[in-house]
């Protein structure tokens, strides 16, 4: 293999997989990379329907777990363009690693978002862990790009009077977690909403996005819901294939149940996707 295609993904080694992509081609890394918390992507996890949880998330151990974030943050370092972005998240257990590797990497902090999302289920002895942190960096910060009003408008006033704009811009996210209950689901996904902010603020139509780690394949199905471009490697045979289905065929979701008759939340439009916002959500008007 000597050239890789936009728009396409592949079931590599990110490691491998980045060394084919040409330097300063990236606009935005949208990413979450492995644990290191000897998470098993066993049936049982998370208390879910057994046969409809993927197995066989690819881990990487404790002691390892720094050299291998600095090799992969090297390499995106190189790719990425000097008005790019990177988003990563990481889990409170191996953020001095993240930290780290993003200093010595080269990487600039720009903000250090939490993610707050709900786990549901009540600790005993200790807290409920229900945040995620979301380091937002960048190659050169004169010349990176924010699209402030992406997604507010300056007077945007919400329902009890406070500023959209300022609410939407604290680094504190507060987005549930999706459930998919009945269908086809890997361990851990993040959801639409919180991919569809980062792209919002941090890109335009037709700008490359890349995930290193695809998983469920989440960062390139949003991106290509919002007309970006995109690119990502997923080591795993079946998360990726489960990906490349969602993107082939245009689904958001796969239905266990009627295994040939995925549930379509996109249409295919002239110029992409659209996204068919479930029945039960509340639309909120947006400025801009
Ligand atoms: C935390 S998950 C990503 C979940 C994803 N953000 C989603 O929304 O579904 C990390 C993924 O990285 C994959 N992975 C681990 N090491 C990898 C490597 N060296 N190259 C590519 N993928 C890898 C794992 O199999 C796993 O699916």
């Amino acid at each position: 293999m000597d050239k890789l295609n936009f728009n396409e993904i592949y079931n590599l080694d990110c490691l491998e997989g980045m060394r084919y992509l040409p330097p300063a081609s990236i606009d935005l890394v949208i990413t979450d990379p492995p644990f290191a918390i000897e998470f098993k992507a066993k049936r049982a996890n998370y208390n879910r329907t057994a046969s409809r949880v993927l197995e066989g998330y690819n881990e990487i151990s404790k002691e390892e777990y720094y050299d291998f974030t600095f090799k992969w943050m090297t390499l995106i370092y190189k790719l990425l363009k000097d008005t790019g972005s990177m988003y990563v998240f990481s889990g409170w257990n191996n953020l001095k690693d993240v930290l780290t590797a993003i200093d010595e990497s080269g990487f600039k902090v720009v903000n250090h978002i939490i993610w707050k999302y709900q786990f549901g289920v009540v600790t005993q002895r200790k807290f409920v862990t229900s945040h995620y942190h979301c380091i937002y960096v960048c190659k050169n910060e004169a010349k990176r790009r924010f699209f402030s009003y992406a997604r507010y408008g300056k007077d945007s006033i919400g329902l009890n009077g406070g500023s959209l704009h300022y609410e939407d811009k604290e680094d504190v996210w507060n987005i549930k977690r999706e459930y998919w209950n009945g269908d086809q689901k890997t361990p851990t996904k993040l959801p639409l909403e919180l991919i569809k902010k980062i792209l919002m603020y941090s890109s335009e139509e037709r700008d490359l996005v890349l995930d290193p780690f695809l998983g469920s394949g989440q960062v390139a199905v949003v991106s290509k819901m919002l007309n970006r471009q995109y690119i990502g490697f997923e080591i795993v045979k079946d998360y990726y294939d489960f990906a490349k289905k969602r993107l082939d065929q245009n689904i958001y979701r796969i239905s266990e149940e009627s295994k040939n008759q995925p549930i379509l939340l996109f249409d295919k439009p002239k110029n992409g996707f659209s996204y068919k916002r479930p029945r039960n959500r509340r639309k909120i008007k947006r400025h801009s």
